[in-house]
C-alpha cells in the first residue's frame, strides 16, 4: 500500500515508518511525507530515504480549508491510500477526515482515552499513572478519539519526569506504529460502524 506520512517536527516516527517499509516483507511503502513547518526535521528523514518531501506550510494559507485542500491535493496526486499522522501538530478538519474515513491513522504518547491532547505525560504523572503508553488509532473528526489498533505499554519509574517518561515511550511508539501500518495496509483492520474490527472478529 502507498502511504503519505504528515509531520511538523523531529519525525522519528517517520523514521520507523520508513525503517519498517524497508524490510523486503514490508506491505506498505512511503511515496510521500508532507510538512507543515519549514524546520521539521521529518522532512530531511524522507530526502535522506530518497522519498519525496515536501513543504505545505500552513502560514501562506488563509484558512484550514485551503490549507488541507493542498494536503488533500498532493496526497492523491501521489497515489497515497493510507495517511499517517506521525506528530502532525495540526487540527484537521472533519472535512479533510472524511475523505480519507479508514485509511487515516495517528500515533498518540497515551493509554487513549486517558488524555487526549496535550501534556500528556506530565499528566499521566499528576494522575499518579503506574502505567503510561502509546496509542495508534484510526482518525475520526474527534480529535485523539479514533477506534485503537495497537497500544504500548510503558511503566512509570520512581523519580520519573515528563522527559524521562517521554523517552521511555517514544521508543515503544516506534514499535507500535509500523505494526498498525502494517495491520491496516493488510486489511487485518478496518474502521467498520465506528470501531476498529480485526479480521478474525469478522463473520
Ligand atoms: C510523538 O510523541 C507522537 O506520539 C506525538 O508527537 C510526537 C512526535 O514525535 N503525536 P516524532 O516527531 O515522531 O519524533
Amino acid at each position: 500500500r502507498r502511504v503519505g506520512v504528515l509531520v511538523s517536527g523531529s519525525g522519528s516516527n517517520l523514521q520507523a515508518l520508513l525503517d519498517a517499509a524497508a524490510a523486503p516483507e514490508a506491505p506498505f511503502e512511503i511515496v510521500l511525507v508532507l510538512a507543515n513547518r519549514p524546520d521539521a526535521y521529518g522532512l530531511e528523514r524522507a530526502r535522506l530515504a530518497g522519498i519525496e518531501a515536501r513543504l505545505i506550510d500552513h502560514r501562506s494559507f488563509a484558512g484550514r480549508e485551503t490549507f488541507e485542500a493542498a494536503l488533500d491535493a498532493a496526497l492523491r496526486e501521489a497515489g497515497v491510500e493510507i495517511v499517517c499522522l506521525a506528530g502532525f501538530m495540526r487540527v484537521l478538519t472533519a472535512g479533510f477526515v472524511e475523505g480519507w474515513t479508514g485509511r487515516m491513522l495517528n500515533i498518540h504518547p497515551s493509554l487513549l482515552p486517558s488524555f487526549r491532547g496535550l501534556h500528556t505525560h506530565a499528566r499521566a504523572l499528576a494522575g499518579s499513572c503506574a502505567v503510561a503508553g502509546c496509542t495508534v488509532h484510526l482518525v475520526t473528526p474527534d480529535l485523539d478519539a479514533g477506534p485503537v489498533v495497537v497500544q504500548g505499554l510503558v511503566p512509570v519509574l520512581p523519580g520519573d519526569t515528563p522527559e524521562s517518561l517521554a523517552a521511555r515511550t517514544i521508543e515503544v511508539e516506534h514499535r507500535a506504529y509500523p505494526r498498525a501500518l502494517a495491520m491496516l495496509a493488510e486489511d487485518r483492520v478496518r474502521l467498520e460502524e465506528g470501531r476498529a474490527t480485526l479480521a478474525d472478529e469478522r463473520p
